[in-house]
């Protein structure tokens, strides 16, 4: 038996939505966008939503459309335990990535250290959303209103979760999402922001194909119905109507995947606390995960042999993640000094089991028995 950490869930109906756009007139920038847009947004209770080619692509652009890059010395704070791309798009968009300490019960970014590392250089708050669990949004809005920090939070892990009754989508100035095949629905490689902010919807619109315009209330100019400005630079970050009809079909599943992951999550934890060494995700009460990764947490001094058994046995756990400013890049480019002391401790003891709606019940008791087993076997 060979169990990734995750995996997508492909059926006929996507494979049937998808033979329709290849047999129809456009293949991208068609109808199939906008569709996709409004169904995400309509989903997730937000009014605007724009498609990207990746996740990574729709950070970018939000950095953008909060301005980061305006002034030479603008910084993004993040978090350190999150998929490099969350920290990168500050590079990308012109500033600075700066990272706060996570909360070592909840993984989240810590609030508090957030605003420690506030300075008059700050420009934009990019909240993870770590493995599917919404941050505590309104101690963030209090420390972004305050200093006046864009709010964009990284809901890779988390499309589909709530906070306080409300979908994620609906509470920051951008909520970013990723459509790779390990997250919650899949469009390949795929993305979209989604916003309340008609001004970001605008900027977005236009990053997303080169800075280009046709809208009159935006050109210099007019000239005729060929005619279309570029205003400032802009990438071709679009996602084809391929992708979008993948995505519509995807987004039709949504509520069944997300109980299915809910459900391997329950038996995990139920089973995993009675384990001795293991440490099960904290659940904060208000807020209903999405459960994009299962991590616990297991004694350092174990952790490498878990993993090794683990994948000769078939069980083939991860770990998320490496915290961002120790990777080579960061260490030199300026950041061989920072430490964020809990986010390493968490790093030592971190193993992601596998978590996807197509895991049979053979393949969840598997795990369970599996990483039991080897961990008791293993305890120091
Ligand atoms: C937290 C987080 N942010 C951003 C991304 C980037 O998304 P994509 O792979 O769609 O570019 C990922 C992808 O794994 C992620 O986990």
């Amino acid at each position: 038996m060979q169990i990734p950490y995750g995996r997508q869930w492909i059926d006929e109906e996507d494979i049937k939505a998808v033979e329709e756009v290849l047999r129809s007139d456009y293949l991208t920038t068609g109808p199939k966008v906008s569709e996709f847009e409004k169904d995400v947004c309509g989903y997730v209770g937000a009014k605007y939503g724009v498609a990207f080619s990746s996740g990574t692509a729709a950070l970018h652009a939000a950095c953008r459309a909060a301005n980061v890059g305006e002034d030479e010395d603008d910084e993004v704070i993040t978090s350190p335990l999150t998929f490099a791309a969350s920290a990168n798009c500050a590079f990308y968009a012109g500033g600075k990535p700066v990272f706060a300490d996570i909360d070592p019960r909840t993984w989240n970014i810590d609030p508090v250290d957030v605003e420690r590392k506030v300075t008059r250089n700050s420009r934009a708050l990019v909240l993870v959303d770590f493995a599917g669990q919404p941050c505590d949004m309104e101690r963030y809005w209090v420390v972004a209103k305050k200093h006046k920090l864009a709010l964009i939070e990284d809901a890779a892990h988390a499309l589909g979760a709530e906070y306080r009754g409300k979908k994620t989508g609906s509470y920051s100035d951008m909520t970013i999402f990723s459509f790779h095949p390990v997250k919650h629905i899949t469009t390949g490689e795929g993305g979209m922001v989604v916003t309340n902010n008609e001004a970001y919807y605008e900027k977005l619109l236009r990053f997303r194909n080169h800075g280009i315009t046709r809208d009159e209330r935006w050109m210099t100019q007019r000239e005729g119905g060929w005619y279309y400005e570029q205003l400032e630079l802009g990438y071709n970050y679009r996602l084809t109507d391929i992708q979008c009809a993948l995505g519509i079909s995807q987004l039709k599943k949504l509520p069944m995947f997300l109980e299915r992951r809910r459900e391997i999550a329950d038996r995990y934890s139920r089973a995993f606390r009675r384990v001795k060494g293991v440490t099960v995700p904290y659940e904060i009460p208000m807020v209903n995960s999405a459960w994009h990764l299962y991590v616990i947490l297991v004694p350092a001094e174990i952790r490498r042999q878990a993993y090794d058994r683990l994948h000769e046995a078939g069980v083939l756990v991860n770990v998320h993640y490496l915290p961002v400013y120790m990777h080579p890049y960061y260490r030199e480019h300026g950041y061989a000094k920072v430490c964020c002391p809990k986010a390493e401790a968490y790093y030592e003891r971190a193993l992601s089991l596998p978590i996807y709606p197509a895991m049979t019940e053979e393949e969840i008791e598997y795990v369970i028995e599996t990483t039991s087993r080897i961990v008791e076997e293993l305890q120091p």
